[in-house]
This record gives C-alpha cells, sequence and structure tokens, in this order.
C-alpha cells in the first residue's frame, strides 16, 4: 500500500478559457453517433484533442460576470451584468510516481450549472454554484508524457438567487492525491461535546475509503493537539473496509478542563487523524476544532458557554468591488476583520454555503455563523447539497445554526413544514448538536407551518409580530434572522430620489424592514429574542432597491462595496460596542457659502452616557446618549469648527472635531 498523507496541491493556476459556448460538430451519420456515445469520446470542446491555444490563459478564482460592462439592459437583481454560457479547459501532467494513487479533482464552487469532462468523459454535474464538488478520476488518469485534460461548460444563465451571483470558477479549485485507501474528503467529524463540569468529549467519526483491490484493515487513530502543538490526548480505533467501499471507525478522546473557545479568545485544537496500516501512515488529517456549548433558550436567547451573548450579526452576500463573488483569501479576512470593529459577533450566510476560508476566519476570529443552505428542495439532489453543507462544516466551532431556507412562499402551507421536517431529520442524522433553522418572512399563523418544524424560529422582518407570535407560541425559540434594512448611502446627506440618493442618516428603510436605529431597539428590548442579523454588513452587487439602473448595487450596507464605512457602520457600533469608546460626528462641515444660516441635521453616534456639541466653540446643548436612537441637532451652519465632547461616567472623551476644510 501507498504510503504518505494526503497532499492537496492548488489547481488554481492556467486555465484556458473562452465566453460563449462552443457547440459541438452536428452528428448525423451512424458511426460518429456510435462512436460520441463512447466513454473517453466527448466531441467539441470537451474533447481532449480539441485546440483552445487562441483561448484566453488565466487563474482562477475567476468572475467573468465582473469584467464586464454594465448593461441597462440586463438583469437588475444580477447587477446589470451579463452572464451566459463560458467553457474552461486545464490541459496537465500526472508523474509516473503517481500511478496508483487515487486522485480526486475539487472545485470548491462554480457559478452557476457545470458540467465537467475529464479526459473526454463525463464526470459530473454540479446544479449549484454554491456546491462544491470532488471528482474521483483515478481510474481515467494518464501518467508520464500522456495529458489529461479537464474541461467545464459553465452555464451562468441560471439564476439561483435574486442577487449578484457572478460567473465561472470563483472559488479554488484542487487536486488531491492520496493512499488507495484514505479518508475521505470532509470524512472526519470531531466536534467536541460536553459531558458535565470540566470533562468533555469529541466523539469522532472517520470515512475511511478503500480503492485498492481487496479489503483492508486499518488502525484509525486521532491524537488532540493544543495551541502550543502539545499532545492532550488521543483515542483509537481498528476497522476492516471491503473493496471500492468506505466504513466509519468510531471513538472518543476525553479531554479535561480544554480551554473554550469564547468571542474574545477563540481558542482553536486540532484534532490529527492517522490511518495505519502495521508502521505504515497512508494518510492522515487535521481538522480543526474548538471546546465551546451553545444553547437557545426560549426566555433568554442564545448562550455561549452558559454566558447569554445577544447576537449582533449581519447577514452577508459573498461579492466584492472589483472582483465581483472572486474573492481573494485575503479579502475575506478584511471584511471579517471591519465587521468585528463594529461589534459584529455574528454572520449569516445569506442565502448559501460560504467558502471554507470563511469559517476557518469565523473560528478563529470569534464570530458566530449561521450557515445556510440556498435551495429549498426535498430531491436528492437538494438533499445531497444539503448533506454535503453539514459534513463540510460540522466541525466549525463558530456554525452555531443550520438554516435550510430564506423566506420561502410554502412557509405557512403543509408542504413547506413537510419538506423542512425532512430536511432537518437529513441535518440531525448528521449533526445533533446544533438546531435548524429557517428565515421566515411569513406563514406563522397558519395551522402548520414551518415553526413546528424547526428548533429555532427565524424571523425576517417581523417586527411587528414578535410580541402576537411569542405570546401564542410561549414555547417557540425565536431569534430575529433578518431585519433593519435602512437604505443609506456613504458621504450624502441630502436624500435625492431623482438622482438615486438617500442621505446617510438612517432616516429611510425598506416597507418591509426598519432603520437602524429602530430595528435594533426592538430587538435588544426582547430578551426572548436571540439576536439580529441586519440585512446587511456590506453592500452588494445587485438588488439595487429602491432603485434601478443606473443605481447597480444595493445600498443596505453598513459598509459600502469597497469596505468604507457609512453612517449606519457608526450608529451600530455606538450600540454594539461596550469595550471600547465610539463616537462619531456627522456630517461634514464645508457646506458652501449660501448655507450659511441654513439649518443643518448634525448626528453624534456615541456609547458614552453624555454628549455635547460645539460649533465654533460655542455649546449647541448637552444631551444624554440615546443608545438607540442616537443624538440629533439642528444647526444653523456658520463656516469654522464642529466639535463633539463625550463623557462617560462624568469624564470627558477624547473630542472628535470636523474642520472646515472647503469654503463655499
Ligand atoms: C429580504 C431577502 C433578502 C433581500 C432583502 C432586501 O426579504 O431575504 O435576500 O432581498 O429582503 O431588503
Amino acid at each position: 500500500m501507498l504510503e504518505g498523507r494526503a497532499q492537496k496541491f492548488s489547481f488554481d493556476k492556467e486555465w484556458k478559457f473562452i465566453l460563449g459556448d462552443i457547440k459541438p460538430p452536428e452528428i448525423k451519420t451512424h458511426g460518429d453517433s456510435y462512436a460520441n456515445a463512447k466513454a473517453g469520446k466527448a466531441w467539441g470542446a470537451a474533447a481532449p484533442e480539441f485546440n483552445d491555444n487562441d483561448w484566453r490563459t488565466l487563474n482562477i478564482p475567476h468572475d467573468w460576470a465582473s469584467e464586464s460592462s454594465f448593461d441597462s439592459t440586463e438583469n437588475v437583481s444580477q447587477g446589470y451584468r451579463k452572464r451566459g454560457i463560458g467553457w474552461y479547459r486545464k490541459a496537465f501532467k500526472l508523474d509516473e510516481a503517481d500511478n496508483g494513487k487515487h486522485l480526486e479533482l475539487q472545485f470548491d464552487g462554480i457559478a452557476t450549472n457545470a458540467t465537467v469532462w475529464f479526459n473526454g468523459t463525463v464526470v459530473h454535474r454540479s446544479w449549484s454554484g454554491y456546491t462544491s464538488s470532488y471528482i474521483d478520476i483515478t481510474s481515467m488518469a494518464k501518467y508520464g508524457n500522456d495529458i489529461n485534460t479537464v474541461a467545464i461548460r459553465v452555464d451562468a444563465d441560471v439564476m439561483e438567487g435574486w442577487w449578484y451571483e457572478g460567473a465561472g470558477m470563483y472559488r479554488h479549485s484542487w487536486l488531491v492525491k492520496r493512499s488507495p485507501v484514505h479518508i475521505k474528503t470532509d470524512g472526519v467529524y470531531a466536534n467536541p461535546v460536553k459531558i458535565s463540569g470540566t470533562k468533555w468529549r469529541i466523539p469522532v467519526e472517520v470515512t475511511v475509503y478503500n480503492a485498492a483491490e481487496q479489503k483492508e484493515k486499518v488502525t484509525v487513530t486521532s491524537k488532540l493537539i493544543d495551541q502550543s502543538g502539545k499532545q492532550i490526548a488521543a483515542a483509537t480505533g481498528a476497522i476492516e473496509i471491503a473493496e471500492l467501499d468506505d466504513n466509519i471507525a468510531r471513538y472518543f478522546i476525553s479531554v479535561d478542563a480544554p480551554q473554550l473557545w469564547t468571542l474574545n479568545n477563540p481558542t482553536m485544537y486540532q484534532v490529527v487523524t492517522t490511518i495505519k496500516q502495521q508502521d505504515k501512515t497512508l494518510d492522515e488529517i487535521v481538522t480543526p476544532c474548538g471546546f465551546r456549548t451553545i444553547r437557545f433558550d426560549v426566555n433568554t436567547g442564545f448562550h455561549l458557554n452558559d454566558e447569554s451573548v445577544k447576537l449582533q450579526g449581519v447577514c452577508m452576500h459573498q461579492d466584492h468591488a472589483g472582483v465581483g463573488v472572486a474573492l481573494p483569501d485575503a479579502l475575506w479576512e478584511f471584511r471579517l476583520t471591519k465587521l468585528k470593529e463594529l461589534g459584529v459577533n455574528a454572520y449569516r450566510c445569506s442565502h448559501n454555503a460560504p467558502p471554507k476560508k470563511l469559517l476557518q476566519l469565523c473560528d478563529s476570529l470569534g464570530i458566530l455563523v449561521m450557515d445556510e443552505n440556498r435551495n429549498f428542495n426535498v430531491s436528492p439532489e437538494c438533499m445531497n447539497q444539503l448533506e454535503w453543507l453539514v459534513r463540510r462544516d460540522r466541525n466549525h466551532p463558530s456554525v452555531i445554526l443550520w438554516s435550510v431556507f430564506n423566506e420561502e412562499p410554502m412557509q405557512g402551507t403543509k408542504q413547506g413544514y413537510e419538506m423542512v421536517r425532512r430536511m432537518s431529520a437529513l441535518v440531525k442524522s448528521l449533526d445533533t448538536t446544533r438546531p435548524v433553522t429557517a428565515a421566515m418572512n411569513g406563514g406563522l399563523f397558519t395551522k402548520k407551518n414551518v415553526s413546528d418544524a424547526v428548533d429555532v424560529v427565524g424571523f425576517n422582518y417581523q417586527i411587528a409580530l414578535y410580541d402576537k407570535f411569542r405570546k401564542e407560541n410561549p414555547t417557540k425559540i425565536l431569534t430575529s434572522s433578518e431585519d433593519i434594512s435602512s437604505f443609506q448611502i456613504r458621504g450624502e446627506y441630502h436624500t435625492n430620489r431623482s438622482k438615486n440618493i438617500v442621505d446617510d442618516y438612517d432616516t429611510e428603510a425598506a416597507p418591509w424592514g426598519s432603520t437602524q436605529r429602530v430595528g435594533w431597539e426592538a430587538i435588544a428590548e426582547r430578551p426572548w429574542l436571540a439576536g439580529s442579523f441586519i440585512w446587511t454588513g456590506f453592500d452588494y452587487h445587485g438588488e439595487p432597491t429602491p432603485f434601478t439602473w443606473p443605481t447597480n448595487s444595493s445600498v443596505f450596507g453598513l459598509y459600502d462595496l469597497c469596505g468604507f464605512p457609512k453612517n449606519a457602520a457608526f450608529i451600530k457600533q455606538a450600540q454594539w460596542r461596550k469595550d471600547i469608546p465610539v463616537l462619531h460626528l456627522v456630517p461634514h462641515w464645508n457646506w458652501p457659502a449660501d448655507s450659511i444660516g441654513k439649518k443643518i441635521h448634525v448626528m453624534v453616534s456615541s456609547n458614552a452616557d453624555e454628549v455635547e456639541l460645539f460649533l465654533n466653540k460655542k455649546s449647541q446643548g448637552r444631551q444624554i446618549v440615546d443608545k438607540y436612537q442616537m443624538n440629533n441637532w439642528q444647526v444653523p451652519f456658520a463656516p469654522g469648527e464642529l466639535a463633539t465632547v463625550a463623557y462617560k461616567n462624568g469624564k470627558k472623551l477624547a473630542p472628535k472635531q470636523l474642520k472646515l476644510l472647503v469654503k463655499g
């Protein structure tokens, strides 16, 4: 048996790409029909021998929609960008030394429908832009000087959402080489559970696949390693795996008094799992994990390690200025760090599976995650998508909720209930440690509805119904899953609808939503609501509600498309952060000369006790901080200096000053 742990190589570099469909030559004769129907004999751009010399060479992540110009005739929800069809091809060689290894191609995400050929045979179809594809190419691979070819036809005309979804191979891809007997992809489940007191246990499940020509026996060992690299505990099992089959090794690692994973100190451990035959190591996988308890209480909301934590969450889509959905990993870190600065402690992956990188970052930054499934559908194909999501993500301490849908019209029906019952059962067969939720924006009061099938009921914008629902359903656990939806454009202080501009004072909200200030108060004042997931943390392409062309991105965010904070961000920071002083003043103070004497709306966002405003050193009044509404003045404009001072426990905090920069 081949020794050595799995080797995972980036497969991102040097793809050939062409925009547009390539139709295969028409098949008319019986001979051609016969030939075309055979393995390895795909035609046209899927054929290994197809000449792609004049295609563009690029590296992925790649989003061709974000490369195109905006076009008013394209779909508004997708950000007025043409999506269309494209092809990718990649030729590669494998060493003779790889002959005998198990080989797997992995595509983390392709938008949207992808058909994958390997050496002229269709090997995979992925009908969701958010699900990863793991493709075993071992039996058809060639070695030495022979060329292997991957061809992928991507149909991005298909939409799964009503937001910008991009187009193409927008997440990473990998080539994994392993021993024929190896741990399957996402094959380790090692999620610590608390027994009592300081005693913990990690129930470990390791799925081992055997591609060898006979049954094999292996010993499977998992060691728990702490942050300093020290082994804390270990456990072992032994299994036999039939030829071309898999089997699961199960055992427990017992742990006493581990360091907990908390929001401020998200300590991570590693479970290092090895499979061996006698002294030969056949595979080894590192699975990060964290020790924490989670609990949703019907009266007191969410608890992390038995401490009450109000969820200060954001919903997020996955695109960013300049790159569309093809985000480099560093940009994910930037986005999450920016959110954390505002006091965000929870992230909802609306409305689809995130990239793996995002969960790794949430683990290490201490951000809780509502992990969301895309397709509300119980067909085998879509249940496989849900299963993949849970298997991939169930080791992350950051993940606290599985969300099976967002705002489905069937939510108030028996049918919707039956569907969620099945989806929830599937989730529970894979992970019983986290509750299942669904984000509902209606259908809450019908006789049998989805709220009867979930563990935690998610409200999208039900502010007016929170209390009624709670009264009629005192045993149901509740969270807001989506709220706020204010319209704000960074740096704008006058709404001008004819120019598609709304001011940044948090004055307007979507008719179904509420402003930053009203929405948070409603949630903060109800201890039985686990928390808030505001729509959204960052602006995103598409869905430019309330506008249409030429506005091509949303205006819901705390940050704009590039990650610059709006006033919304400071309002949130003042409402959410307790650990640092927050003081922010808007607007700018460089109005034109004809504004002199005219009243200007001044807003101060602070978490202090009192704030005072000064114009040219003259006090405009001292106010007790309104922790929800913020503090507001109408100040007749005069050139000079506008300043605010905050007081906490009677002491002055550092003043913030805005000075006249431009004279009108
Ligand atoms: C919600 C929906 C989101 C987004 C938002 C805009 O109803 O879940 O995806 O469309 O409205 O306010």
